[in-house]
Protein backbone atom coordinates (compact mmCIF):
# COMPACT_ATOMS: atom_id res chain seq x y z
CA UNK A 1 0.00 0.00 0.00
CA UNK A 2 1.18 3.34 -0.30
CA UNK A 3 3.03 5.61 1.70
CA UNK A 4 1.83 8.99 1.67
CA UNK A 5 2.50 12.38 3.87
CA UNK A 6 -0.68 13.23 6.18
CA UNK A 7 -2.44 16.71 5.51
CA UNK A 8 -1.95 19.38 7.94
CA UNK A 9 -3.39 23.19 7.90
CA UNK A 10 -0.06 24.96 9.55
CA UNK A 11 2.17 25.82 6.91
CA UNK A 12 4.97 25.86 8.89
CA UNK A 13 5.11 22.17 9.73
CA UNK A 14 6.90 19.77 7.41
CA UNK A 15 5.97 15.87 7.34
CA UNK A 16 9.60 13.99 7.75
CA UNK A 17 10.30 11.27 5.85
CA UNK A 18 11.84 7.91 7.15
CA UNK A 19 15.41 7.35 5.02
CA UNK A 20 13.13 3.62 4.57
CA UNK A 21 10.26 3.05 2.78
CA UNK A 22 8.28 1.24 5.31
CA UNK A 23 7.28 -1.97 3.48
CA UNK A 24 11.50 -2.30 3.27
CA UNK A 25 11.73 -1.65 7.08
CA UNK A 26 8.43 -4.17 7.60
CA UNK A 27 10.18 -6.67 5.49
CA UNK A 28 13.76 -5.92 6.99
CA UNK A 29 12.24 -6.68 10.31
CA UNK A 30 9.69 -9.30 9.49
CA UNK A 31 7.37 -7.28 10.66
CA UNK A 32 3.47 -6.49 9.44
CA UNK A 33 1.35 -3.89 11.01
CA UNK A 34 -1.60 -3.12 11.35
CA UNK A 35 -4.70 -1.76 13.90
CA UNK A 36 -7.13 -4.36 14.89
CA UNK A 37 -9.99 -1.89 16.80
CA UNK A 38 -12.69 -3.94 18.74
CA UNK A 39 -15.20 -1.73 19.77
CA UNK A 40 -18.43 -3.13 22.08
CA UNK A 41 -19.80 -2.31 25.35
CA UNK A 42 -18.56 -2.27 28.52
CA UNK A 43 -18.03 -5.73 29.74
CA UNK A 44 -18.80 -7.14 26.31
CA UNK A 45 -15.49 -8.99 26.29
CA UNK A 46 -13.35 -6.90 24.24
CA UNK A 47 -10.20 -6.86 26.80
CA UNK A 48 -10.47 -10.67 27.64
CA UNK A 49 -10.28 -11.38 23.45
CA UNK A 50 -7.82 -8.84 22.54
CA UNK A 51 -5.24 -10.14 25.34
CA UNK A 52 -6.05 -13.94 24.23
CA UNK A 53 -5.17 -12.79 20.76
CA UNK A 54 -1.94 -11.11 22.28
CA UNK A 55 -1.04 -14.92 23.73
CA UNK A 56 -1.85 -16.39 20.43
CA UNK A 57 0.13 -13.79 18.13
CA UNK A 58 3.49 -13.55 20.81
CA UNK A 59 3.72 -17.75 20.74
CA UNK A 60 3.89 -17.19 17.00
CA UNK A 61 6.78 -14.32 17.55
CA UNK A 62 4.32 -11.74 16.21
CA UNK A 63 4.64 -7.85 17.45
CA UNK A 64 1.82 -7.08 18.81
CA UNK A 65 0.51 -4.55 21.28
CA UNK A 66 -2.96 -4.25 23.44
CA UNK A 67 -3.54 -0.55 23.55
CA UNK A 68 -6.52 -0.85 26.28
CA UNK A 69 -9.22 1.85 27.07
CA UNK A 70 -8.96 1.05 30.78
CA UNK A 71 -5.36 0.79 30.42
CA UNK A 72 -4.80 4.30 28.87
CA UNK A 73 -6.87 6.44 31.26
CA UNK A 74 -4.07 5.64 33.69
CA UNK A 75 -1.69 7.31 31.37
CA UNK A 76 -2.06 9.27 27.66
CA UNK A 77 -5.55 10.06 28.78
CA UNK A 78 -5.88 9.82 32.62
CA UNK A 79 -6.80 13.80 32.02
CA UNK A 80 -10.32 12.48 29.95
CA UNK A 81 -13.51 11.57 31.35
CA UNK A 82 -16.70 10.40 29.70
CA UNK A 83 -18.18 13.00 28.41
CA UNK A 84 -18.91 12.92 24.55
CA UNK A 85 -16.20 15.27 23.42
CA UNK A 86 -14.02 13.22 26.17
CA UNK A 87 -15.06 9.90 24.95
CA UNK A 88 -13.72 11.59 21.11
CA UNK A 89 -10.62 12.93 22.39
CA UNK A 90 -9.68 9.45 23.95
CA UNK A 91 -10.75 7.86 20.85
CA UNK A 92 -8.73 10.09 18.86
CA UNK A 93 -5.52 9.93 20.73
CA UNK A 94 -5.68 6.18 20.76
CA UNK A 95 -6.79 6.37 16.78
CA UNK A 96 -3.13 7.88 16.62
CA UNK A 97 -1.32 6.08 18.86
CA UNK A 98 -2.21 3.09 17.31
CA UNK A 99 -1.00 4.43 13.69
CA UNK A 100 2.04 5.18 15.07
CA UNK A 101 2.68 2.02 15.90
CA UNK A 102 0.93 -0.05 13.64
CA UNK A 103 2.89 2.43 10.91
CA UNK A 104 6.53 1.00 13.03
CA UNK A 105 5.48 -2.47 12.23
CA UNK A 106 3.03 -3.56 15.21
CA UNK A 107 -0.40 -5.44 15.60
CA UNK A 108 -2.32 -3.02 17.62
CA UNK A 109 -4.97 -4.56 18.84
CA UNK A 110 -7.43 -1.45 20.29
CA UNK A 111 -10.01 -2.83 22.83
CA UNK A 112 -11.91 0.75 23.29
CA UNK A 113 -15.73 1.35 24.01
CA UNK A 114 -15.66 3.71 20.77
CA UNK A 115 -19.60 4.55 21.08
CA UNK A 116 -19.95 7.02 18.07
CA UNK A 117 -19.51 5.53 14.91
CA UNK A 118 -17.37 9.31 13.65
CA UNK A 119 -14.36 8.36 15.54
CA UNK A 120 -14.38 4.85 14.63
CA UNK A 121 -14.20 6.04 11.04
CA UNK A 122 -11.97 8.63 11.49
CA UNK A 123 -9.48 6.25 12.84
CA UNK A 124 -10.33 4.16 9.72
CA UNK A 125 -9.64 7.36 7.82
CA UNK A 126 -6.22 8.00 8.88
CA UNK A 127 -4.97 4.57 8.52
CA UNK A 128 -6.11 4.48 5.01
CA UNK A 129 -4.86 7.43 4.36
CA UNK A 130 -1.40 6.23 5.70
CA UNK A 131 -1.88 3.25 3.28
CA UNK A 132 -2.23 0.59 6.90
CA UNK A 133 -4.63 -1.94 7.50
CA UNK A 134 -7.72 -1.29 9.85
CA UNK A 135 -10.28 -3.48 11.26
CA UNK A 136 -13.17 -2.92 13.17
CA UNK A 137 -14.02 -5.51 14.81
CA UNK A 138 -17.65 -5.49 16.48
CA UNK A 139 -17.93 -7.09 20.06
CA UNK A 140 -21.76 -7.39 20.01
CA UNK A 141 -23.28 -8.61 22.89
CA UNK A 142 -26.23 -8.07 24.40
CA UNK A 143 -26.58 -5.45 27.01
CA UNK A 144 -28.21 -7.75 29.07
CA UNK A 145 -25.10 -10.20 29.02
CA UNK A 146 -22.68 -7.51 29.76
CA UNK A 147 -24.95 -6.47 32.72
CA UNK A 148 -24.85 -10.17 34.33
CA UNK A 149 -21.26 -10.20 34.09
CA UNK A 150 -20.58 -6.75 34.98
CA UNK A 151 -17.06 -7.50 36.32
CA UNK A 152 -16.13 -4.25 37.68
CA UNK A 153 -19.78 -3.79 39.25
CA UNK A 154 -19.83 -0.47 37.17
CA UNK A 155 -23.55 -1.41 35.73
CA UNK A 156 -24.49 -2.14 39.08
CA UNK A 157 -23.79 1.41 40.18
CA UNK A 158 -25.05 3.13 36.66
CA UNK A 159 -28.50 1.64 37.81
CA UNK A 160 -28.93 3.36 41.10
CA UNK A 161 -27.67 6.53 39.72
CA UNK A 162 -24.12 6.74 41.03
CA UNK A 163 -22.22 7.04 37.91
CA UNK A 164 -24.26 8.89 35.58
CA UNK A 165 -23.46 8.95 31.45
CA UNK A 166 -23.15 5.03 31.51
CA UNK A 167 -22.51 3.76 27.78
CA UNK A 168 -25.76 1.71 26.64
CA UNK A 169 -27.66 2.42 30.30
CA UNK A 170 -27.89 6.99 30.30
CA UNK A 171 -25.34 6.97 27.31
CA UNK A 172 -25.68 6.47 23.44
CA UNK A 173 -23.58 3.33 21.96
CA UNK A 174 -23.49 4.08 17.98
CA UNK A 175 -23.36 0.19 17.10
CA UNK A 176 -21.15 -0.60 13.85
CA UNK A 177 -23.11 -0.68 10.30
CA UNK A 178 -20.35 -2.00 8.27
CA UNK A 179 -17.82 -3.66 10.64
CA UNK A 180 -14.85 -6.05 9.10
CA UNK A 181 -15.69 -8.81 11.44
CA UNK A 182 -18.94 -9.23 14.12
CA UNK A 183 -18.17 -11.82 16.84
CA UNK A 184 -20.98 -12.73 19.13
CA UNK A 185 -18.56 -12.97 22.41
CA UNK A 186 -21.77 -15.14 24.25
CA UNK A 187 -21.91 -17.44 21.73
CA UNK A 188 -18.83 -20.08 20.94
CA UNK A 189 -15.44 -20.24 22.68
CA UNK A 190 -13.02 -17.78 23.18
CA UNK A 191 -10.43 -19.66 20.82
CA UNK A 192 -12.91 -19.54 17.73
CA UNK A 193 -12.94 -15.86 18.29
CA UNK A 194 -9.15 -16.13 18.24
CA UNK A 195 -8.84 -18.36 15.36
CA UNK A 196 -11.21 -15.73 12.79
CA UNK A 197 -9.41 -12.68 13.72
CA UNK A 198 -5.96 -14.55 13.16
CA UNK A 199 -7.47 -15.53 9.65
CA UNK A 200 -8.36 -11.79 9.29
CA UNK A 201 -4.64 -10.92 9.98
CA UNK A 202 -3.21 -13.50 7.78
CA UNK A 203 -5.09 -12.43 5.07
CA UNK A 204 -4.17 -8.78 5.53
S1 LIG B 1 -14.65 5.25 25.57
O1 LIG B 1 -16.11 5.41 25.58
O2 LIG B 1 -13.97 6.53 25.82
O3 LIG B 1 -14.16 4.60 24.33
P1 LIG B 1 -12.98 3.50 27.16
O4 LIG B 1 -12.96 2.22 26.39
O5 LIG B 1 -11.78 4.39 27.08
O6 LIG B 1 -14.34 4.29 26.80
O7 LIG B 1 -13.20 3.18 28.71
C1 LIG B 1 -14.25 2.37 29.09
C2 LIG B 1 -14.03 1.78 30.47
O8 LIG B 1 -14.11 2.79 31.45
C3 LIG B 1 -15.13 0.80 30.76
O9 LIG B 1 -14.71 -0.52 30.47
C4 LIG B 1 -15.37 0.96 32.23
O10 LIG B 1 -14.51 0.11 32.94
C5 LIG B 1 -14.92 2.36 32.53
N1 LIG B 1 -15.99 3.38 32.70
C6 LIG B 1 -16.04 4.26 33.73
N2 LIG B 1 -17.06 5.12 33.57
C7 LIG B 1 -17.69 4.79 32.42
C8 LIG B 1 -18.81 5.32 31.73
N3 LIG B 1 -19.49 6.38 32.17
N4 LIG B 1 -19.19 4.72 30.56
C9 LIG B 1 -18.51 3.66 30.09
N5 LIG B 1 -17.43 3.11 30.70
C10 LIG B 1 -17.00 3.67 31.86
Amino acid sequence: MSEQSPQQDNPNITWQISNIPRQERWQLLGLSGMTIWLTGLSGSGKSTIAFALENDLISQRRAVCVLDGDNLRYGINEDLGFSASDRKENNRRTAEISLLMANAGLIVVVPQISPFRMSREHAREIHTKAGIPFYEIFVDTPIEVCESRDPKGLYKQARKGLIKGFTGIDDPYEAPENPDLIIRSEQGQLSNHVKELLKLIEGS
